[in-house]
């Protein structure tokens, strides 16, 4: 079988109009603006209106359909939709199947993944190697999350770090086979599943779960856990995607992170060395949207001129499962 390169060819993201600050959420609880400046770097983010018919399908859509656009391509191209998300109206249907008919795709495939803030990240190392193996020609994913379906706004550890959002990318197959996924590493540890999770009925909860604060359907965090978990990882993470790669990280000319906490971030960039203009932070517009978090600095990234054709950027995020993932592409 000849090989195939992967290319990127388009972006979009889409983001709700309504804006949270964090005065907005300090009239609504026990929290501060410094406070959650100074922990986060988060100045506020975006939250769906459900009343306007904001769901998980409309934002995804729209930001399928602008990557679409921004490829220049009809939805009918499109071989197979992933949508990586925890937050879609439903199990069944998945998501991308209705985001899938929403843009045109016809018989398009159409799965969601599952992985928590790494599912985009996962979805592009998975979409990539269907395309080298020759399964697919086009695909297009979609990282999103509504976040504010499942957050309790009486736990402010949890409520003030997240938001909604949705990006997306079109990758094609091309003749030019220097092009597309590099190295990758993609790893979980279900062992450390409580520290981050969804229960939607007291039996999902753990044995040592306070029942006493516990929402049923609210994410449920220890921030402190993960937050430890986050700090080793996410440079581990990076070294062993360069050491695989075989190259060092002034050879990486963008790092897309998950945009998870901006103190995280930047304590991987001093770890590394790595020059400010070369890891994206848009948590303070935006919070931690989980998986919409990498396709949406993607997005803002390419409109800003950078992430190139040629360039090389590494994808990285981790979240809940635990998951943890990163996937280095030669643009
Ligand atoms: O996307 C992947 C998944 N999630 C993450 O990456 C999140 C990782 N974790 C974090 O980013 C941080 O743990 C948080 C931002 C969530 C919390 O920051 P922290 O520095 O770890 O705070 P903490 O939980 O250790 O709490 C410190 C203090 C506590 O008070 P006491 O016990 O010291 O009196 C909390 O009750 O801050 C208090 N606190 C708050 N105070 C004001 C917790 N949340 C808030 C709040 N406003 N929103």
């Amino acid at each position: 079988m000849a090989r195939v390169g992967v290319r990127i060819a388009g972006t979009g993201h889409h983001v709700p109009e309504r804006v949270i600050t964090n005065d907005d959420l300090a009239k609504i609880m026990n929290t501060s603006d410094e406070w959650i400046q100074q922990r986060t770097g988060i100045r506020e983010r975006r939250s769906c209106d459900p009343t306007k018919g904001e769901t998980p399908t409309w934002l995804s859509t729209q930001a399928l359909q602008k990557a679409l656009d921004s490829a220049r391509i009809p939805g009918s191209d499109l071989d197979l939709v992933i949508v990586a998300t925890v937050s879609g109206e439903m199990s069944c249907p998945s998501t991308a199947c209705r985001v899938a008919a929403n843009v045109g795709a016809g018989n398009a495939g159409a799965f969601d993944l599952a992985a928590a803030c790494s599912g985009f990240v996962y979805s592009l190392t998975l979409a990539n190697d269907m395309i080298r193996a020759g399964t697919m020609k086009t695909i297009g994913i979609v990282g999103m999350d509504v976040l504010s379906r499942v957050l309790d706004y009486e736990n402010r550890g949890v409520a003030i770090l997240f938001g909604d959002s949705a990006g997306a990318v079109v990758i094609k197959a091309t003749d030019d086979t220097s092009r597309g996924l590099i190295a990758s590493c993609t790893h979980a540890d279900g062992t450390r599943w409580s520290d981050l999770y969804l229960p939607e009925s007291l039996l999902d909860c753990p044995d040592d779960a306070d029942f006493a604060t516990v929402r049923l359907n609210s994410l449920q965090m220890n921030g402190r856990e993960v937050y430890k978990f986050a700090v080793g990882t996410f440079p581990n993470l990076i070294a062993e995607t360069l050491e695989k790669a075989g190259v060092g990280a002034d050879a990486v000319d963008m790092f897309v992170c998950h945009q998870s906490n901006a103190r995280m971030l930047e304590s991987a960039r001093q770890r590394f060395g790595i020059p400010e203009e070369k890891l994206y932070i848009n948590i303070d517009r935006f919070g931690n949207c989980s998986a919409g978090s990498v396709p949406v600095a993607l997005d803002e990234l390419r409109a800003k001129g950078k992430c190139q054709e040629g360039d090389l950027v590494m994808f990285v995020a981790f979240g809940g499962g635990l998951t943890w993932g990163s996937s280095l592409w030669r643009l």
